[in-house]
Protein backbone atom coordinates (compact mmCIF):
# COMPACT_ATOMS: atom_id res chain seq x y z
CA UNK A 1 0.00 0.00 0.00
CA UNK A 2 1.93 3.20 -0.86
CA UNK A 3 2.08 5.37 1.74
CA UNK A 4 -0.23 8.64 0.95
CA UNK A 5 -3.15 6.01 0.95
CA UNK A 6 -2.39 4.53 4.06
CA UNK A 7 -1.74 7.85 5.77
CA UNK A 8 -5.14 8.65 4.68
CA UNK A 9 -6.41 5.26 6.42
CA UNK A 10 -5.34 5.67 9.28
CA UNK A 11 -6.78 9.26 9.71
CA UNK A 12 -9.88 8.39 8.52
CA UNK A 13 -10.34 6.09 11.06
CA UNK A 14 -9.29 7.63 14.40
CA UNK A 15 -12.02 8.32 16.44
CA UNK A 16 -14.67 6.50 14.79
CA UNK A 17 -16.88 3.87 16.33
CA UNK A 18 -16.80 0.04 15.73
CA UNK A 19 -20.22 -0.51 15.33
CA UNK A 20 -21.08 -2.59 12.23
CA UNK A 21 -18.69 -3.79 9.32
CA UNK A 22 -21.19 -1.77 6.93
CA UNK A 23 -19.71 1.48 8.23
CA UNK A 24 -16.38 0.82 6.91
CA UNK A 25 -15.22 0.62 3.45
CA UNK A 26 -13.63 -2.52 1.90
CA UNK A 27 -10.41 -0.87 2.17
CA UNK A 28 -10.14 0.04 5.94
CA UNK A 29 -11.43 -3.41 6.52
CA UNK A 30 -8.87 -4.83 4.57
CA UNK A 31 -6.22 -2.68 6.54
CA UNK A 32 -7.43 -3.38 9.80
CA UNK A 33 -7.16 -7.49 9.41
CA UNK A 34 -3.77 -6.98 7.73
CA UNK A 35 -2.82 -4.64 11.05
CA UNK A 36 -4.42 -7.67 13.08
CA UNK A 37 -1.95 -10.02 11.53
CA UNK A 38 1.15 -7.16 11.94
CA UNK A 39 0.16 -6.83 15.97
CA UNK A 40 0.31 -10.46 16.00
CA UNK A 41 3.62 -10.84 14.21
CA UNK A 42 4.85 -8.02 16.42
CA UNK A 43 3.34 -9.53 19.72
CA UNK A 44 4.49 -13.23 19.38
CA UNK A 45 8.42 -11.58 18.06
CA UNK A 46 8.13 -10.51 21.77
CA UNK A 47 7.88 -6.38 21.10
CA UNK A 48 6.13 -3.81 22.89
CA UNK A 49 4.05 -1.76 20.96
CA UNK A 50 1.88 0.23 23.69
CA UNK A 51 0.29 3.39 21.37
CA UNK A 52 -2.86 3.72 23.89
CA UNK A 53 -0.54 4.20 27.11
CA UNK A 54 -2.53 6.24 29.32
CA UNK A 55 -5.67 5.21 27.97
CA UNK A 56 -8.36 3.73 29.33
CA UNK A 57 -11.57 1.54 27.70
CA UNK A 58 -14.81 0.99 29.40
CA UNK A 59 -16.02 -2.93 28.71
CA UNK A 60 -19.90 -2.83 29.42
CA UNK A 61 -21.25 -6.38 30.25
CA UNK A 62 -24.96 -7.11 29.81
CA UNK A 63 -24.98 -10.55 28.73
CA UNK A 64 -22.11 -13.45 29.54
CA UNK A 65 -18.77 -13.85 28.09
CA UNK A 66 -15.60 -15.46 28.15
CA UNK A 67 -13.87 -14.19 24.75
CA UNK A 68 -15.14 -11.26 24.36
CA UNK A 69 -13.94 -10.09 28.42
CA UNK A 70 -10.65 -11.30 28.36
CA UNK A 71 -9.03 -10.93 25.03
CA UNK A 72 -10.65 -6.87 25.20
CA UNK A 73 -9.16 -7.07 28.74
CA UNK A 74 -6.00 -8.65 27.98
CA UNK A 75 -5.58 -6.62 24.80
CA UNK A 76 -5.99 -3.10 25.89
CA UNK A 77 -2.93 -4.01 28.57
CA UNK A 78 -0.67 -5.27 25.74
CA UNK A 79 -1.35 -2.13 23.74
CA UNK A 80 -0.06 0.07 27.04
CA UNK A 81 -3.74 1.05 28.41
CA UNK A 82 -5.79 -0.10 30.86
CA UNK A 83 -9.28 -1.82 30.80
CA UNK A 84 -12.30 -1.72 33.27
CA UNK A 85 -15.22 -4.40 33.22
CA UNK A 86 -18.49 -2.76 34.27
CA UNK A 87 -21.42 -5.19 34.28
CA UNK A 88 -24.90 -3.37 33.97
CA UNK A 89 -26.23 -4.67 37.20
CA UNK A 90 -23.25 -2.00 39.13
CA UNK A 91 -24.08 0.32 36.90
CA UNK A 92 -26.47 3.34 37.17
CA UNK A 93 -27.32 2.24 33.64
CA UNK A 94 -29.03 -0.99 35.71
CA UNK A 95 -31.20 1.52 38.02
CA UNK A 96 -32.77 2.79 34.77
CA UNK A 97 -29.97 6.01 33.92
CA UNK A 98 -30.79 6.57 30.41
CA UNK A 99 -28.05 4.73 27.92
CA UNK A 100 -27.27 8.66 26.14
CA UNK A 101 -26.48 9.84 29.75
CA UNK A 102 -24.24 6.85 30.81
CA UNK A 103 -22.27 7.83 27.16
CA UNK A 104 -21.80 11.46 27.78
CA UNK A 105 -20.60 10.39 31.69
CA UNK A 106 -18.46 7.78 30.28
CA UNK A 107 -16.98 9.56 27.58
CA UNK A 108 -15.35 12.22 30.65
CA UNK A 109 -13.26 9.36 32.41
CA UNK A 110 -12.81 7.07 29.03
CA UNK A 111 -10.90 7.00 26.34
CA UNK A 112 -12.92 3.97 24.53
CA UNK A 113 -16.24 2.33 25.15
CA UNK A 114 -16.71 -1.56 24.21
CA UNK A 115 -20.58 -2.54 24.92
CA UNK A 116 -22.08 -6.08 24.90
CA UNK A 117 -25.65 -5.42 25.08
CA UNK A 118 -29.42 -7.14 23.52
CA UNK A 119 -30.91 -4.52 21.31
CA UNK A 120 -28.59 -2.88 18.74
CA UNK A 121 -30.07 0.39 19.12
CA UNK A 122 -28.66 0.31 22.85
CA UNK A 123 -25.52 0.65 20.89
CA UNK A 124 -26.26 3.21 18.38
CA UNK A 125 -27.11 4.89 21.15
CA UNK A 126 -24.76 5.03 23.21
CA UNK A 127 -22.39 6.42 20.43
CA UNK A 128 -24.99 8.69 20.04
CA UNK A 129 -24.35 10.10 23.61
CA UNK A 130 -20.88 9.20 23.80
CA UNK A 131 -18.19 11.42 22.20
CA UNK A 132 -15.26 8.67 22.58
CA UNK A 133 -15.15 5.55 19.82
CA UNK A 134 -17.74 3.21 20.98
CA UNK A 135 -17.11 -0.60 20.13
CA UNK A 136 -19.99 -3.13 19.26
CA UNK A 137 -19.24 -6.49 21.58
CA UNK A 138 -22.16 -8.29 20.49
CA UNK A 139 -26.00 -7.10 20.07
CA UNK A 140 -28.64 -9.10 18.82
CA UNK A 141 -28.28 -7.89 15.55
CA UNK A 142 -24.31 -8.66 14.98
CA UNK A 143 -21.02 -9.69 16.11
CA UNK A 144 -18.30 -7.56 13.83
CA UNK A 145 -15.47 -8.14 16.41
CA UNK A 146 -15.96 -12.26 15.79
CA UNK A 147 -16.48 -11.73 12.07
CA UNK A 148 -13.05 -9.04 11.96
CA UNK A 149 -11.30 -12.36 13.96
CA UNK A 150 -13.03 -14.89 11.86
CA UNK A 151 -11.72 -13.44 8.19
CA UNK A 152 -8.24 -12.69 10.02
CA UNK A 153 -8.09 -16.92 10.88
CA UNK A 154 -9.15 -17.32 7.02
CA UNK A 155 -6.16 -14.89 5.31
CA UNK A 156 -4.02 -16.54 7.58
CA UNK A 157 -5.18 -19.82 6.58
CA UNK A 158 -5.21 -19.52 2.62
CA UNK A 159 -3.05 -16.58 2.39
CA UNK A 160 -5.44 -14.68 0.35
CA UNK A 161 -9.10 -14.01 0.29
CA UNK A 162 -9.06 -15.04 -3.50
CA UNK A 163 -11.52 -17.24 -4.52
CA UNK A 164 -12.20 -18.54 -0.55
CA UNK A 165 -15.92 -20.25 -0.41
CA UNK A 166 -17.15 -19.62 3.21
CA UNK A 167 -20.01 -21.85 4.01
CA UNK A 168 -22.87 -20.80 7.38
CA UNK A 169 -25.12 -24.07 8.35
CA UNK A 170 -27.27 -23.07 10.84
CA UNK A 171 -29.26 -19.97 12.61
CA UNK A 172 -29.51 -16.56 10.81
CA UNK A 173 -28.22 -14.93 13.83
CA UNK A 174 -25.95 -12.02 15.13
CA UNK A 175 -22.80 -14.26 13.61
CA UNK A 176 -24.09 -14.73 10.46
CA UNK A 177 -24.85 -10.93 9.76
CA UNK A 178 -21.58 -10.14 10.40
CA UNK A 179 -19.62 -12.77 8.34
CA UNK A 180 -22.23 -12.10 5.63
CA UNK A 181 -21.25 -8.04 5.73
CA UNK A 182 -17.58 -9.15 5.86
CA UNK A 183 -17.55 -11.12 3.12
CA UNK A 184 -19.74 -8.40 1.20
CA UNK A 185 -16.78 -6.25 1.97
CA UNK A 186 -13.84 -8.61 0.92
CA UNK A 187 -15.03 -9.94 -2.02
CA UNK A 188 -16.11 -13.71 -0.20
CA UNK A 189 -18.38 -15.97 -1.34
CA UNK A 190 -20.60 -16.97 1.60
CA UNK A 191 -23.37 -19.99 1.29
CA UNK A 192 -25.59 -19.82 4.04
CA UNK A 193 -27.96 -22.61 4.66
CA UNK A 194 -30.82 -22.16 7.17
CA UNK A 195 -34.13 -24.09 8.52
CA UNK A 196 -37.22 -22.25 7.74
CA UNK A 197 -38.39 -19.26 9.46
CA UNK A 198 -34.46 -18.92 10.96
CA UNK A 199 -33.07 -16.61 7.90
CA UNK A 200 -30.97 -14.15 7.82
CA UNK A 201 -32.54 -10.53 8.57
CA UNK A 202 -33.24 -9.25 5.26
CA UNK A 203 -32.45 -5.85 5.53
CA UNK A 204 -28.46 -6.82 6.04
CA UNK A 205 -28.60 -9.20 3.70
CA UNK A 206 -30.09 -7.25 1.18
CA UNK A 207 -27.42 -4.69 2.23
CA UNK A 208 -24.88 -7.36 2.26
CA UNK A 209 -26.00 -8.48 -1.50
CA UNK A 210 -25.81 -4.63 -2.61
CA UNK A 211 -22.17 -4.04 -1.74
CA UNK A 212 -21.14 -7.77 -3.16
CA UNK A 213 -22.46 -6.41 -6.52
CA UNK A 214 -19.13 -3.67 -6.08
CA UNK A 215 -17.05 -6.04 -4.29
CA UNK A 216 -17.04 -9.44 -6.80
CA UNK A 217 -18.65 -10.83 -3.58
CA UNK A 218 -21.62 -13.57 -3.52
CA UNK A 219 -23.87 -14.33 -0.80
CA UNK A 220 -26.27 -16.78 -1.18
CA UNK A 221 -29.22 -17.60 1.53
CA UNK A 222 -30.07 -21.60 0.70
CA UNK A 223 -32.33 -24.60 2.60
CA UNK A 224 -29.94 -27.12 2.28
CA UNK A 225 -27.05 -27.40 4.51
CA UNK A 226 -25.39 -29.91 1.82
CA UNK A 227 -25.35 -27.16 -1.51
CA UNK A 228 -24.50 -24.80 0.94
CA UNK A 229 -21.42 -26.73 2.09
CA UNK A 230 -20.69 -28.14 -1.62
CA UNK A 231 -16.96 -28.06 -2.35
CA UNK A 232 -16.65 -24.83 0.34
CA UNK A 233 -13.06 -23.80 2.09
CA UNK A 234 -14.23 -23.34 5.53
CA UNK A 235 -17.49 -24.58 7.33
CA UNK A 236 -18.65 -22.28 10.26
CA UNK A 237 -21.45 -23.08 13.06
CA UNK A 238 -22.86 -21.43 15.98
CA UNK A 239 -25.09 -22.29 18.46
CA UNK A 240 -29.22 -22.48 17.61
CA UNK A 241 -30.17 -20.48 20.33
CA UNK A 242 -28.00 -17.78 21.04
CA UNK A 243 -28.08 -15.45 24.65
CA UNK A 244 -31.58 -14.63 25.52
CA UNK A 245 -33.13 -17.32 23.34
CA UNK A 246 -32.91 -20.05 26.02
CA UNK A 247 -36.40 -20.43 26.43
CA UNK A 248 -36.57 -21.42 22.35
CA UNK A 249 -34.22 -24.51 22.84
CA UNK A 250 -36.58 -27.05 23.03
CA UNK A 251 -37.93 -25.64 19.85
CA UNK A 252 -34.92 -24.83 17.95
CA UNK A 253 -33.66 -28.31 18.59
CA UNK A 254 -36.37 -29.85 16.96
CA UNK A 255 -36.12 -27.30 13.94
CA UNK A 256 -32.68 -27.35 13.51
CA UNK A 257 -32.02 -30.91 13.31
CA UNK A 258 -30.77 -31.13 10.03
CA UNK A 259 -28.09 -28.99 10.32
CA UNK A 260 -25.39 -30.33 12.50
CA UNK A 261 -22.50 -30.11 11.08
CA UNK A 262 -20.97 -34.03 11.30
CA UNK A 263 -18.83 -36.13 9.30
CA UNK A 264 -21.20 -36.51 6.67
CA UNK A 265 -21.77 -33.01 5.73
CA UNK A 266 -18.34 -32.19 6.07
CA UNK A 267 -17.82 -34.93 2.85
CA UNK A 268 -19.54 -32.38 0.50
CA UNK A 269 -16.68 -29.68 1.55
CA UNK A 270 -12.96 -29.74 -0.03
CA UNK A 271 -11.16 -32.40 1.33
CA UNK A 272 -8.64 -29.53 3.01
CA UNK A 273 -12.00 -27.64 4.81
CA UNK A 274 -11.34 -26.40 8.08
CA UNK A 275 -13.98 -25.61 10.48
CA UNK A 276 -15.03 -22.70 11.67
CA UNK A 277 -16.98 -21.66 14.90
CA UNK A 278 -17.11 -18.55 17.11
CA UNK A 279 -17.75 -20.33 20.63
CA UNK A 280 -19.03 -21.25 22.95
CA UNK A 281 -20.11 -24.67 21.06
CA UNK A 282 -22.58 -27.27 21.96
CA UNK A 283 -21.28 -30.41 20.77
CA UNK A 284 -24.02 -32.88 19.56
CA UNK A 285 -26.47 -30.26 18.85
CA UNK A 286 -24.96 -27.44 15.89
CA UNK A 287 -21.47 -29.62 16.11
CA UNK A 288 -20.57 -33.18 16.44
CA UNK A 289 -17.74 -33.89 18.70
CA UNK A 290 -15.44 -35.59 15.66
CA UNK A 291 -15.82 -32.47 13.68
CA UNK A 292 -14.70 -29.67 16.35
CA UNK A 293 -12.17 -31.80 18.37
CA UNK A 294 -10.84 -33.53 14.60
CA UNK A 295 -8.09 -32.40 12.71
CA UNK A 296 -9.97 -30.08 10.23
CA UNK A 297 -10.79 -27.69 13.22
CA UNK A 298 -9.15 -24.58 14.05
CA UNK A 299 -11.94 -23.16 16.57
CA UNK A 300 -9.27 -21.68 19.07
CA UNK A 301 -6.82 -20.42 16.52
CA UNK A 302 -10.39 -18.44 15.56
CA UNK A 303 -11.06 -17.33 19.32
CA UNK A 304 -6.58 -16.38 19.70
CA UNK A 305 -7.88 -14.03 16.57
CA UNK A 306 -9.86 -12.08 19.15
CA UNK A 307 -6.81 -10.38 20.68
CA UNK A 308 -4.86 -9.23 17.85
CA UNK A 309 -8.30 -8.19 15.83
CA UNK A 310 -9.86 -5.99 18.33
CA UNK A 311 -6.09 -5.05 19.14
CA UNK A 312 -6.17 -3.26 15.49
CA UNK A 313 -9.39 -1.99 16.18
CA UNK A 314 -8.92 -0.20 19.38
CA UNK A 315 -5.29 0.78 18.24
CA UNK A 316 -6.63 2.13 14.90
CA UNK A 317 -9.73 4.15 16.54
CA UNK A 318 -8.55 4.94 19.67
N1 LIG B 1 -17.31 -15.67 20.67
C1 LIG B 1 -17.58 -14.87 21.73
O1 LIG B 1 -17.95 -13.72 21.60
O2 LIG B 1 -17.38 -15.46 22.93
P1 LIG B 1 -17.79 -14.89 24.37
O3 LIG B 1 -19.30 -14.91 24.44
O4 LIG B 1 -17.15 -15.84 25.34
O5 LIG B 1 -17.27 -13.49 24.51
N1 LIG C 1 -24.90 -16.18 18.47
C1 LIG C 1 -24.25 -16.30 19.75
C2 LIG C 1 -22.83 -15.83 19.66
C3 LIG C 1 -22.07 -15.94 20.95
C4 LIG C 1 -20.66 -15.43 20.83
C5 LIG C 1 -25.02 -15.51 20.79
O1 LIG C 1 -25.43 -14.39 20.51
O2 LIG C 1 -25.22 -16.04 21.88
Amino acid sequence: MNHAVKEELVTGLKGRDFLALVDYTPAEVRYLLELGIDLKRRHKAGELYQPLRGKTLGMIFEKNSTRTRVSFEVGMYQLGGHALFLSRNDLQLGRGETVWDTGQVMSRYLDGIMIRTFAHKNVVELARGATVPVINGLTDLSHPCQAMADYQTILEEKGTLEGVKLAYVGDGNNMVHSLMMGAAKLGIHIAVATPEGYEPDTEVLEMSQEIAEQTGAKIEVLRDPKEAVSEADFIYTDVWASMGMEEEQELRLKAFKDYEVNAELVQYAKSDYRFLHCLPAHRGEEVSQEVIDGGHSIVFDQAENRLHAQKAIMAATM
